[in-house]
């Protein structure tokens, strides 16, 4: 019987870095006898472009229908009209939502040979290995209303609700707990309760999850103390539970430490069902259609498919390795170093060269 993944290049540099993971995937279906079978389809503004909407509803079937997704990246300046009532992203939010992934995993590890690319002074970089567990179907992101209102006397205005409700706060933090596990069994809940009061539910509700947790260490910091300690003290962070819109802004600060936003994958995850699988970099319209894109962060997220929708602990683990081994032997997309760098292509190959002899 075959894999069936269906595989969602997007916008930009999605096609770029698509490519790269389907190539790795290929490798890792001959390697390890997995029969995978990747079917292409539209979404974002390519499918706003063919479609008229940015996800149509056979894509999202498909989607439910397979075993994972492999998602590139959505959007660009060409559909970026603040006033546009169909945008690329709202594509990605319905397939989060209506595929049920509500938990985002971001794994933010730094590479030892590449302290030299991070801005950040490299004894704060050592031992850094952070999980960030997004909330991602719920908060800001989804809540009614949100809309503009025009006022009487002709004042314009916007609004945007965020909204938690306890279950959906309650999953996320025991996934977090639970994820913890098998790390250093230490979670940091980040909110700001002093303002928010969906924030403050939040922190009740994680407490009643951690309160039958005794094993695990826990505590709770405010988004804005957690900005700064991301950056200031980040190797004394495990695991950190948040909501959506603090965990999007957390990570793409957090992307900083590894050198290169380029490098980080992203797993999303529902309580069962396909998962979801991008890099957290977006489409990048200055630099598509180079062919100088960093591959890591999608080629990384093929691994978290193994690993979580496939249950192929060793594939994942092999493409790691093969990352970590072209990362070691210097090899280097423009983004981490501008003097002698790979193509797309070249660092891909690299990587896949060594995927090929790797046994774990
Ligand atoms: C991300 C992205 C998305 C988000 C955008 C493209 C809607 O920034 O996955 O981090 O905000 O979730
Ligand atoms: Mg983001």
């Amino acid at each position: 019987m075959s894999i069936k993944i269906v595989v969602l290049p997007g916008d930009g540099i999605g096609p770029e870095v698509s490519n790269a993971a389907q190539l790795v995937l290929d490798t890792i279906s001959s390697k390890f006898n997995l029969n995978i079978q990747m079917e292409e389809k539209l979404m974002g503004g390519v499918s706003i472009d063919q479609h008229g909407v940015a996800l149509t509803d056979e894509t999202l079937a498909d989607c439910i229908n397979a075993k994972a997704v492999l998602l590139g990246a959505v959007g660009g300046p060409k559909w970026d009209n603040p006033n546009a009532k169909i945008r690329p992203e709202q594509g990605l939010l319905t397939l989060r939502k209506e595929m049920g992934l509500f938990a985002n995993l971001r794994p933010i590890k730094v590479h030892p040979q590449l302290h030299d690319a991070s801005p950040l002074k490299n004894n704060l970089l050592n031992d850094v290995d952070i999980l960030v567990v997004r909330e991602l179907t719920g908060g800001i992101y989804f809540g009614k209303p949100s809309e503009r209102i025009i006022s009487q006397n002709g004042t314009l205005s916007a609004v945007d609700s965020m909204i938690y409700n306890d279950f959906e706060i309650k999953r996320i933090v025991e996934l977090a707990c639970k994820l913890s596990e098998n790390r250093k069994s230490s979670v940091t809940s980040v909110d700001k309760a002093n303002v928010l009061e969906s924030s403050r539910l939040w922190r009740q509700i994680a407490n009643n999850v951690f309160d039958v947790h005794p094993n695990i260490k826990s505590n709770h910091i405010l988004v804005d103390a957690a900005a700064m300690h991301l950056i200031s003290q980040p190797a004394k962070f495990d695991v950190i539970v948040t909501s959506n819109l603090f965990g999007d802004i957390l990570t793409d600060e957090a992307s900083v430490l590894t050198g290169s936003m380029g490098n980080l994958p992203s797993a999303s995850i529902g309580k069962n069902g396909p998962g979801l699988y991008e890099p957290i970099h977006g489409s990048a319209p200055d630099i598509a259609g180079k062919g100088i894109a960093n591959p890591i962060g999608m080629i990384l997220s093929t691994a978290l498919l193994l690993r979580y929708s496939l249950d192929q602990e060793k594939a994942a683990m092999s493409i790691e390795k093969a990352v970590n081994l072209a990362l070691e032997d210097g090899c280097r997309t423009v983004d981490l170093n501008d003097q002698k760098s790979l193509s797309t292509q070249e660092m891909t190959n690299e990587i896949i060269m060594r995927l090929e002899s790797i046994n774990i």
